[in-house]
């Protein structure tokens, strides 16, 4: 027996040292030491012995098992040094090679521009306020004082989610969900994206971007809204920019206007910019109307207020010379670039 241990100490060493994998080693293992090993067999038949052999043989038997175990272990571990080092050798990196470059992206234009114009007007101590995009006719419409028959709530206009429910026209549906929530003094901007039923040309794109702003509290007249806006227009188109107003109707001002800046390409003296006239429309404003507060339970013999709204497309495109609004939609990383 003692013979057997040793004969099969060596097959397995000789075992041992043929097995080049992980797995490899794995089955030497089960061949000698698993249950039905050749080293467990050996191991039972044990109880065959006198009880003067028994404890000799299992101390060899002992040290057999201990030798394979160890230099199974230190197999194992060149084993793994190898897969280490063939890994290495595969996974080497040439630091001579060029990197790979990481480009910077940049904000779109027109969020450019309307970061521009949060900055103008957060500066000024106006607070920014969002509303949503899928609104209600009654706070798009309704709530603002326009009457049922105006053309604006037409279907050829307007895009109809439900009989109640619409893609916003406009942002100043915020001046109500504001007024709704706040009491004066209020003084916000609400930029974000409006949609009306247009097909794309030149100028015209059925989402675009307007900045609505709102300022509600005792006493405001239309004196504090010309000077916020000729204050914002010599920021925006620079110190020499004047302002002028031309009477208009919204529903939700009175009275309203349209409010004109010298033209910032020629300083009013006329240019292809500006059509020869000096002046560019700058955006639609007026006084807050008295229906549009009582809508909201802020009682017009108290407080007074005005609004106003402008489109950031319109003003993304005058500020960097774009004559056609569907280039900034179009993706073309050639024109976004350039800005
Ligand atoms: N909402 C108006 C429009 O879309 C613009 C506007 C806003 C006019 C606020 C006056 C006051 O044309």
């Amino acid at each position: 027996m003692q013979e057997e241990l040793k004969n099969i100490e060596n097959c397995a060493i000789e075992d041992i040292k043929g097995a080049r994998t992980s797995e490899g080693i794995d089955k030497v293992r089960v061949k000698y030491l698993g249950k039905k090993g050749e080293l467990t067999k050996v191991l039972r038949g044990m109880g065959k012995l006198s009880a003067e052999q028994r404890p000799v043989i299992g101390k060899i038997a002992n040290t057999v098992r201990e030798n394979i175990e160890g230099s199974i272990a230190s197999m194992i571990n060149s084993i793994k040094q190898e897969e280490l080092d063939d890994r290495l050798k595969q996974e080497v990196i040439d630091v001579t090679m060029p990197g790979k470059k990481i480009t910077l992206g940049k904000k779109h234009p027109i969020t450019q521009v309307m970061d521009d114009l949060i900055s103008i007007f957060t500066k000024m101590g106006f607070k920014v306020a969002e509303g949503p995009e899928v609104e209600s006719v009654y706070y798009n419409f309704d709530a603002l004082n326009a009457a049922k028959n105006h053309p604006s709530r037409d279907m050829s206009d307007t895009f109809y989610i439900s009989d109640d429910t619409i893609l916003r026209t406009q942002t100043s549906p915020v001046q109500i969900r504001t007024m709704e929530k706040t009491k004066p003094p209020i003084r916000i901007i609400s930029p974000g994206r409006c949609f009306r039923n247009d097909t794309p040309d030149a100028t015209h794109t059925p989402m675009f971007h307007q900045l609505e702003g709102l300022v509600v509290d005792e006493g405001i007249t239309l004196g504090d809204l010309k000077g916020t806006l000729e204050m914002f227009a010599k920021h925006f188109f620079g110190e020499h920019t004047k302002i002028k107003f031309r009477p208009h109707y919204f529903p939700f001002t009175e009275p309203s206007a349209e409010v004109d800046a010298t033209c910032f390409k020629c300083s009013g003296k006329g240019c292809s910019l500006c059509k020869g006239s000096g002046w560019i429309e700058l955006l639609g404003a007026g006084m807050v109307h008295p229906n549009v507060l009582k809508n909201c339970n802020i009682d017009p013999e108290v407080y007074s207020g005005f609004a106003f709204g402008m489109g950031i497309d319109r003003l993304a495109m005058m500020k960097y010379g774009i004559d056609d609004i569907r280039l900034f939609f179009e993706n073309d990383m050639r024109f976004l670039n350039q800005f």
